[in-house]
């Protein structure tokens, strides 16, 4: 395939199979780490000279947050400096390159969702590595995007990406684990379609620079748990516990919801709350549930 409208690196993760489900003409391709390492600067050069897109979208990521803390190196290679590299080849091919980031660059000091203007605090290495990648996206080119979002749930391949918490906890109460969930983290969760979606009119939009995309309901992991417990009929089974209780190596903002200055310039609807998005990820997986 030459000349293809649309490339997404990490495209076989949830992220990645949201944004390549929107477009059923078959312009757009979704590359796993196989086809294109994002930490190989020579492959990335390549996958672009090969494929020659209009567009590129990089939802590939190393995030598995407590490992990064040990896993520096790798972390920043691929959350940051293929970034980076990603973002100057695309540059010097005239490339527009829409690149995706996190609610956890936030420190979780406030009550209310965080806007593009306010000011980051990463607590983590993730969250130092994807800022640090943000940078490098911006820095490369003034019609580059970065897109933050916010624990992402949707369907990758089988085999590739790390399944979303939601899925986690919708095999335990099918499998009847108890489980205990933090009640003191608040986030936005994202239905990957709508993410996509909503990606593919940024994208079709002349806008550039620093964009929030989150759904658009602010709760806490115990809360989205909840939920999905109900679903399984198993709510019996869920409890509460703090951060301090559960203890995890990585530090994580007590609130992350991200809300968005920007929306009116791209000209679409906010994003569907969780309700709305987890009713149509319930009905796929698990149509049993859905009464
Ligand atoms: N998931 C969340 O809760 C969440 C929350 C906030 C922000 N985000 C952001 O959303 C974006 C997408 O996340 P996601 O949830 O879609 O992740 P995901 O489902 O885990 O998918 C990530 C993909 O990255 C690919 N990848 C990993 N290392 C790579 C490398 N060296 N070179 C090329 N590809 C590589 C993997 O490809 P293979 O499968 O081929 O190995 C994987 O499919 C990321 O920028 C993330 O920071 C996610």
């Amino acid at each position: 395939m030459t000349g293809c409208r649309g490339l997404v690196f990490g495209g076989m993760g949830q992220a990645g199979q949201g944004l390549v489900r929107q477009v059923e003409d078959g312009t757009v391709l979704a590359l796993s780490r196989e086809h294109a390492d994002l930490a190989d600067a020579n492959a990335v050069k390549a996958t672009l000279d090969k494929y020659d897109p209009t567009v590129v979208v990089n939802a590939a990521v190393f995030h598995p947050v407590d490992l990064c803390e040990t896993e520096f190196r790798q972390s920043f290679a691929i959350n940051s400096l293929g970034p980076g590299v990603l973002a100057a080849a695309c540059e010097r091919r005239d490339i527009r390159l829409i690149h995706l980031s996190t609610d956890y660059v936030f420190g979780g000091d406030q009550q209310t969702p965080y806007s593009e203007s306010d000011c980051p605090c990463p607590l983590s290495v993730y969250a130092r590595s994807k800022l640090a990648g943000e940078h490098m996206v911006l820095a490369a080119s003034p019609r580059n995007c970065v897109v933050r979002t916010s624990s992402v749930y949707g369907r990758a391949m089988p085999g590739h990406g790390i399944p979303p918490f939601i899925d986690r906890m919708l095999q335990r109460a099918i499998s009847g684990e108890a489980t205990r969930v933090v009640d003191d983290q608040v986030v936005s969760p994202t239905y990957a379609e709508d993410l996509g979606a909503a990606l593919w009119a940024l994208a079709e939009s002349d806008r550039a620079g620093l964009f929030h995309m989150a759904g658009g309901t602010a709760v806490s992991w115990y809360e989205v748990a909840e939920r999905v417990f109900s679903f399984a009929g198993r709510l019996d089974l869920l409890s509460r516990t703090t951060t301090e209780e559960f203890g995890s190596a990585a530090a994580r903002p007590a609130y992350s919801a991200l809300c968005s200055e920007r929306w009116n310039e791209i000209g679409i609807d906010p994003l569907p709350g969780i309700d709305d998005g987890l009713e149509r990820h319930i009905a796929i997986g698990h149509p049993e549930l859905n009464n």
